[in-house]
């Protein structure tokens, strides 16, 4: 396994999130589906592009050519929802795993995870007295027993839970908490649909793709509002960090990116057309 630095040839495997195994870049004809992960990857790739100037770095793992893990992480000032400093953020890292659902399958390759984890600390390790990171990412939400075993420990401060590994004395960080001042809209007759989506995770800009052809096909029947909320300002004005919502209320069943078929499950419901 080799680590790669996040640059222009590591940064579209990095934005898949979970690597660019299926080399969606250089297949000549892409699904429907593989067209809007890589739509979402390039979003996720242009936000990159902005915050590596400023300090965020990531380790991408590879196994021959394909990448199969990354760590991503920044300084503190740069989180939206911490404030500190004298620290990094994880911001995701993910390893060959199955997830808890079931698929899709991709065999453990024991050891990545320890590999990117280390590179990142010994990139990190003089630049700041401490790491912190929430205690797991999107589905797998306690990976505490992996972190332990790195010297990560648990912190509560102002209701904030996270882990830290110090390197020297350090204060652990405070939460950054917005108020909601967005007000959901009704309007007989139609479904209005609410996204606040951020690019830190590509599953936000592909529900976000997903949603936008969705609610083209509903046509008059739906109004569709979008708003992208990547900085402190957008989210000072709207108060809601992600999620997309219909007449005010989150629908859909499933956690994670919403495929095209959920979407318009739940749309029909509000649709005249389908009654
Ligand atoms: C957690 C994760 C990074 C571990 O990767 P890995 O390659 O299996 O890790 P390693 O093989 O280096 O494991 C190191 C040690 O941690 C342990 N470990 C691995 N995953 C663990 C977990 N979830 N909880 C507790 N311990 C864990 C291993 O058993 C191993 O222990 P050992 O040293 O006693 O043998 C990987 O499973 C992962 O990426 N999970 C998904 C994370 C995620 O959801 N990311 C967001 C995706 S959108």
């Amino acid at each position: 396994m080799e680590i790669k630095p996040l640059n222009n040839d590591t940064i579209i495997a990095e934005a898949c999130c979970v690597g660019d195994d299926r080399g969606l870049e250089k297949k000549s004809e892409l699904t429907e589906q593989e067209c809007t992960a890589l739509s979402a990857a390039r979003i996720k790739a242009d936000w990159l592009k902005k915050m590596i100037p400023e300090g965020l770095s990531a380790k991408i793992a590879y196994s021959g050519d394909k990448a199969v893990g990354f760590i991503e992480y920044m300084p503190i000032e740069l989180s939206n929802f911490h404030k500190g400093k004298d620290l990094y953020i994880i911001n995701c890292m993910t390893a060959p795993h199955t997830p808890p659902w079931g698929g899709p399958h991709r065999e453990r390759i024991p050891g990545c995870g320890s590999v990117l984890l280390t590179a990142m600390i010994e990139d990190v390790k003089n630049k700041c007295k401490g790491i912190i990171t929430p205690f797991g990412f999107a589905y797998t939400d306690d990976m505490r027993g992996f972190f332990s075993k790195f010297g990560f420990e648990e912190f509560e401060d102002e209701g904030l839970k996270m882990l830290i590994k110090r390197f020297e004395p350090v204060e652990p960080p405070s939460p950054i908490r917005y108020e909601q001042r967005y007000q959901f809209r009704q309007i007989p007759g139609k479904a209005v649909v609410d996204i606040f989506w951020s690019s830190m995770c590509p599953a936000a800009p592909y529900t976000l793709l997903n949603l936008r052809d969705v609610c083209k096909e509903f046509g008059e029947e739906e109004v569709f509002n979008e708003f992208c909320v990547d900085d402190r300002e957008a989210l000072n004005k709207y108060g809601i960090e992600a999620g997309a919502y219909v007449n005010g209320k989150y629908p859909w069943s499933t956690y994670g990116p919403l495929s095209k078929e959920e979407i318009r499950e739940v749309l029909k419901k509000f649709s005249k057309k389908y009654v």
